[in-house]
């Protein structure tokens, strides 16, 4: 999708998730709102979800999408990168990222951004997987970044 096309989508879907977290102020039920919302938003995202650090564990948490990979193999592929190095990671190829983990075959490309709690400490990421290649942005990493921000508002 053209980033023009993808930052208006963004837009409608920020305005509609910013009333519907309001609704709680449950963390997991914000987080899981988020994600069934941008999964069926774009329809480019093959698989949307949040991985959490559970005692340095890097454990699946809600998602929609294909089963995927329980635990991540610590500090390998793009959810452990993006945690240790506390930045969103866009992925154009996963095939060309070193240690990149493949729960689900069909995916080429991927990003992933840093989730913060109340504090600003890094506890887990959220990850969005493409069937197609070069699928991601900055345009996605900037407004996935602002979207996050309202799971702790
Ligand atoms: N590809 C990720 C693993 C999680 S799945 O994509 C759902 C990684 O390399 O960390």
């Amino acid at each position: 999708m053209e980033d023009k096309k993808k930052d208006g989508r963004y837009q409608r879907i920020y305005i509609q998730l910013s009333g519907l977290v309001l609704k709680s102020n449950n963390t997991q039920a914000r987080m899981a709102t988020i994600i069934a919302v941008l999964h069926h938003k774009m329809d480019f995202f093959f698989w949307t979800g949040f991985y959490l650090a559970d005692n340095g564990k890097m454990t699946v948490s809600m998602y929609q999408g294909p089963v995927a990979c329980q635990i991540l193999e610590k500090d390998k592929g793009v959810c452990w990168a993006a945690y240790n190095q506390q930045r969103t990671i866009v992925v154009e190829d996963v095939h060309e990222f070193p240690g990149h983990i493949a729960c689900d075959s069909r995916s080429n490309s991927e990003i992933v951004v840093p989730l913060k709690n109340k504090i600003g400490e890094i506890i887990g990421v959220l990850d969005i997987d493409s069937k197609d290649k070069a699928s991601f942005s900055e345009v996605d990493a900037r407004w996935l970044e602002k979207i996050l921000e309202l799971i702790y508002i």
